[in-house]
């Protein structure tokens, strides 16, 4: 694994813009896998203004797979996760929604929603660069602390702290939903690269748990210990407790 402790946040997403873009360059059909949340969302707009500057590469060709997505949201509501993807990133470098993935929780396809996903994501050949952020509990995507290693998307339920946590996006931690269609940390390390940001003190121990400790499902973030091709960005505050 390669620690990229950097001068700022603005440093990680313009270094994590730079690796996304690189990928796209190298393959211009390469399959991105893009987390939501705070996180990567400096990242997300440098490569829209470069992209807006005519800087950036094609994204015509790309295919994107998004980590999770909330359970019982109605369709379209503007905190679904392929709302908030839509918005943030792939409608405004103009990537056609067809060549948008993301878990499908909704109705009757609930129970399934998890094979039909791991499905999605072998026809596209796999995840060529996959962004992370990661949880102030240590969890990657919405596996939480004791989430199986080998685990593949399937349905969770969020802990209370990562509700707490994420309450800031929905006025309300009643307003959180409960449960989650989430890529496993198996579906992860299945990506080739895997490009973990991190940014603010809130994720310093989660950050130093998961590159310095022991390799274990109460820190899941732990498994990219397990993969031959991780890379983390993290700003000062989010890189303090690293050794
Ligand atoms: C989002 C996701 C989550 C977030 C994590 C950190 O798709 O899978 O694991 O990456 O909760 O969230 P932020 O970046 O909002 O601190």
């Amino acid at each position: 694994m390669e620690v990229v402790p950097l001068e700022s946040s603005d440093e990680v997403a313009r270094l994590a813009a730079d690796t996304i873009e690189a990928a796209v360059r190298a393959r211009p059909d390469a399959v991105l896998g893009l987390a939501t949340g705070s996180t990567p969302l400096p990242t997300y707009r440098e490569l829209i203004r470069r992209h807006q500057a005519g800087e950036g590469p094609s994204y015509e060709r790309v295919q994107c797979f998004t980590l999770d997505e909330y359970v019982g949201l109605p369709s379209g509501h503007p905190e679904s996760y392929r709302a908030t993807i839509a918005r943030e990133l792939t409608d405004p470098l103009g990537i056609d929604p067809a060549r948008v993935h993301g878990p499908d929780p909704t109705g009757a396809g609930l129970a399934s929603a998890g094979d039909r996903y791991e499905a999605e994501l072998v026809a596209a050949g796999g995840v060529d660069l996959q962004v992370l952020g990661i949880g102030s509990d240590g969890h990657l995507a919405f596996n939480e602390p004791g989430s199986s290693l080998a685990s593949l998307t399937r349905i969770k339920t969020l802990t209370e702290q990562t509700r707490r946590d994420n309450a800031r996006f929905f006025g309300s931690v009643d307003d959180v939903p409960r449960h989650v269609v989430t890529q496993g940390l198996g579906t992860i390390l299945r990506a080739r690269h895997l490009l973990l940001l991190a940014i603010g003190a809130g994720k310093a121990e989660a950050l130093a748990a998961a590159v310095e400790g022991p390799l274990t499902a109460s820190c899941p973030a732990s498994v990219l210990q397990l993969h031959p091709h991780a890379s983390v960005l993290a700003d000062p505050p989010a890189a303090a407790a690293l050794a």
